[in-house]
């Protein structure tokens, strides 16, 4: 994969001067239909100790995980991304689609702590390695400063 290119496509879509929830969107659209395999990327968000589902694209998936759950609340309690090769041999994961093999789970952080997570699914087993966790975690930064740029709207 060409992940300069890639990463141009995403920067320009995360935007720190406009509303976080629009960059949120584009994103995960981005995500989805950009790279090949890839059947839903998207965002929750912690609140109160549980994580709620964000802006997204792909299948419905399940509105609220509960911290240390799943992968993305084991990436969210733990403060680590997650890179399953195999979602079946993952203890306790949450199949929102059934269609999704591996998956990738990249905290995002506000103040030097979690405050959600990024969330990538294939439905291919093995998807994710070295590239895609250096791509995603540089994703990642990109959104964490569209956040904290923007931390008015974010709040209200
Ligand atoms: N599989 C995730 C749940 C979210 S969906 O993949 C969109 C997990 O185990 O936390």
């Amino acid at each position: 994969m060409d992940y300069e290119s890639l990463w141009a496509g995403a920067e320009s879509l995360l935007d720190p001067a406009i509303h976080p929830l629009s960059n949120l969107a584009n994103i995960s659209a981005y995500i989805r239909f950009t790279l090949p395999d890839i059947n839903w990327s998207g965002f929750y968000f912690l609140l109160d100790g549980v994580l709620n589902l964000g802006p997204f694209c792909g299948l419905p998936a399940c509105i609220s995980i509960p911290l240390g759950r799943g992968v993305c609340g084991t990436a969210a309690k733990l403060n680590e991304t997650q890179c399953v090769p195999d979602v079946h041999a993952f203890p306790g994961h949450i199949a929102c689609d059934c269609n999704s093999r591996s998956e990738l789970v990249v905290p995002l952080h506000l103040d030097g702590k979690v405050v959600g997570v990024l969330d990538i699914d294939s439905p291919i087993p093995n998807r994710f390695g070295e590239p895609e966790v250096a791509f995603f975690t540089r994703v990642a930064a990109r959104v964490e400063r569209c956040l904290t740029d923007n931390r008015t709207i974010w709040q209200l």
